[in-house]
């Protein structure tokens, strides 16, 4: 059913691709030039991430001038006035976040705080900026809090007991890079908590009392990239294809929630994680299941569909025979089948409580795994649950509990915290089958920074090009069509123009070819020059993914590409002639 009103907004660009954050300073071209905060915790700079960060900033308009690499894995308001106070100091505007929520949450408060100035007090509340604040780029190295693509930040108040929400669209990053190879570090237990975050989010989105059709795509979508993959990314760390997977589905799920809310879950969890101070997704694997069985009058048809989802079997024996009676006009038959529609309805419900059995069961899986805690009293609780109340009133006021589709009371919170409290699930062994993951192939690494240097770039590339014109057939195409082209190269930074306006093929290296009255340049970088000339690149795909761009008479370039194809044996011969056999892509 389509809402009577909905709207959907994602101003944050997503970039997706292995290995993209040590290609950081080309996706940040358009920042210009800026003075850089960096915000990260101690685990992420020990894990090296931080240094690829650095290093793919290297020869970039930013200066990663403040590093703040102080934030624990809650973050505090203090954490929060430390990285502004390094910011302001060093005069930054523009904010880069590399962990996960924890290090998210704090950039985005300490952003408010460096652009509006005041204490945090003064910003508390909900949709209170008005424009922008300085831009941030984030690049998450978990895959569960989709903080990258919200504009939801929990900074904890450790004197009270309590986290304190900001809700604001101006938190939302302008960039977002996923790359999978930063998430590869993640240990398995905070794989397995961190990706039963995304499927919460994923699912009480689904079923929230604000919930829409786009949400609901995301989330349908998010489920069954979780579903066929978490197990594979706890298990096998290294597995970039499951790695990627659970990324994206934490960004989908983060963008359906930020649009639709969460509930009861959350609710729960954010109050454990404020009393008890367990870790947030963790404390959501182990309520989710409660969520189903609460939420049941309201929502069994949705949390069915979403085990339709899954593949479990879709059918409804009633609406089947209905159909079926339907054709032959038959009333008194078709009031009896009405009449059975109540097993369809049972149906439904059963299929509702297999979603929470299902969970349960992944708990359990990823407990084998992990050692992933699969009750309260095994997630941190040592007190006997002894301050149940405080989490109880704590829950009940938290914002969560308003998009829960099913009104809740404290009775029903305070038993479910008992519950989770008290069960005793063991572990189960998981099988082989069980780690299939969805997508399989291996990706294979790429030769990455070819040419060390322009010099060497302009000796390989321009070499060629000239061997080209050397070529009988292929110069031949080049000088029946007359073409004008400059190949603009980053990494190493040059560039090349071929002029094969005259009688022969001419290349010229950089200044040399100034004069030439240009068709099309093309901008692309030296490595992907290095693919394409081996035939591995789709250019149109290179043109959408803007790993190229033009400037002129582009479809007078796009007609020599059929003819091209000889070069694409000529370059590996080419370099092999030289002594490059090492670059040689196989
Ligand atoms: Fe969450």
């Amino acid at each position: 059913m389509i809402p009577e009103y909905f709207a959907f907004n994602l101003p944050t660009k997503i970039v997706y691709n292995h290995g993209l954050a040590s290609r950081l300073g080309s996706e940040l071209k358009d920042f210009g030039k800026r003075n850089a905060l960096i915000i990260t915790d101690k685990v992420i700079r020990k894990a090296g991430l931080l240094n690829k960060v650095l290093e793919g900033l290297q020869g970039s308009l930013i200066n990663p001038i403040a590093i703040f690499d102080d934030v624990p894995p809650n973050s505090e308001l203090k954490t929060v006035m430390e990285a502004t106070e390094l910011g302001k100091a060093n005069n930054c505007t523009l904010i880069i976040a590399l962990g996960g929520g924890s290090v998210m949450d704090t950039a985005k408060v300490a952003n408010i705080l460096l652009f509006k100035g005041g204490k945090i007090e003064d910003h508390m509340g909900a949709q209170l900026i008005k424009g922008r604040l300085h831009p941030m780029v984030f690049i998450p190295t978990t895959a569960g809090t989709g903080s990258e693509v919200t504009s939801f930040a929990m900074i904890s108040d450790s004197k009270n007991d309590v986290k304190l929400p900001f809700t604001e669209d101006a938190v939302l990053p302008d960039l977002a890079i996923l790359d999978p190879e930063m998430t590869l570090t993640m240990p398995p237990k905070i794989t397995a908590a961190t990706g039963m975050d995304a499927l919460t989010h994923a699912i009480e989105a689904y079923v929230s009392s604000e919930t829409n059709p786009v949400s609901e795509a995301l989330s349908l979508h998010a489920i069954e990239l979780i579903n066929q993959n978490i197990l594979q990314a706890t298990a096998n760390p290294d597995d970039v294809n499951a790695r990627g997977a659970m990324l994206v589905a934490s960004f989908m799920a983060g963008v359906s929630f930020n649009h639709a809310g969460v509930g009861i879950v959350h609710g729960i969890s954010h109050a454990l994680g404020g009393v008890y101070h367990i870790p947030h997704g963790l404390a959501n694997s182990i309520i989710l299941p409660f969520s189903i069985e609460h939420n049941m009058e309201t929502s069994a048809a949705r949390y069915a569909r979403i085990t339709e989802h899954l593949g479990f079997v879709n059918i409804k024996p009633t609406e089947e025979l209905i159909k079926a009676v339907g054709v032959f006009n038959n009333d008194l038959l078709n009031n009896a089948v009405l009449q059975m529609t109540m097993i369809d309805e049972w149906l439904v419900e059963h299929k509702a409580r297999t979603l929470a059995e299902k969970i349960r069961l992944l708990n359990r899986q990823l407990s084998f795994l992990s050692g992933h805690a699969t009750n309260l009293k095994q997630a941190g609780i040592s007190d006997g649950l002894a301050k149940l109340e405080q989490v109880v009133e704590t829950a009940m006021t938290d914002g969560a509990m308003l998009y829960n589709p099913v009104e809740v009371t404290r009775e029903k919170v305070r038993r479910i915290i008992q519950m989770a409290y008290n069960q005793d699930f063991p572990s189960i062994k998981v099988s082989s089958a069980d780690l299939r993951a969805a997508r399989s192939g291996v990706i294979v690494p790429k030769l990455k920074n070819i040419f060390s240097d322009t010099e060497t770039m302009y000796d390989i590339l321009g070499g060629f090009y000239n061997r080209m014109g050397e070529d009988a057939g292929l110069s031949g195409a080049l000088l029946s069509s007359g073409l004008k082209v400059r190949f603009v190269y980053t990494n190493p930074d040059g560039y090349l123009t071929i002029d094969s306006s005259g009688t022969q093929v001419k290349v010229y290296r950089g200044k040399d070819g100034d004069h030439v009255n240009l068709d099309v340049e093309m901008t692309l970088s030296a490595d992907l020059a290095h693919y394409f000339w081996h035939g591995l690149v789709n250019a149109v795909q290179a043109l959408t993914r803007r790993e190229i761009t033009t400037k002129g008479n582009l479809p007078k370039a796009m007609a020599l590409l059929p003819i091209l194809t000889p070069a694409y044996d000529l370059y590996p011969k080419f370099l092999m002639e030289r002594g490059l056999g090492k670059l040689v892509v196989r």
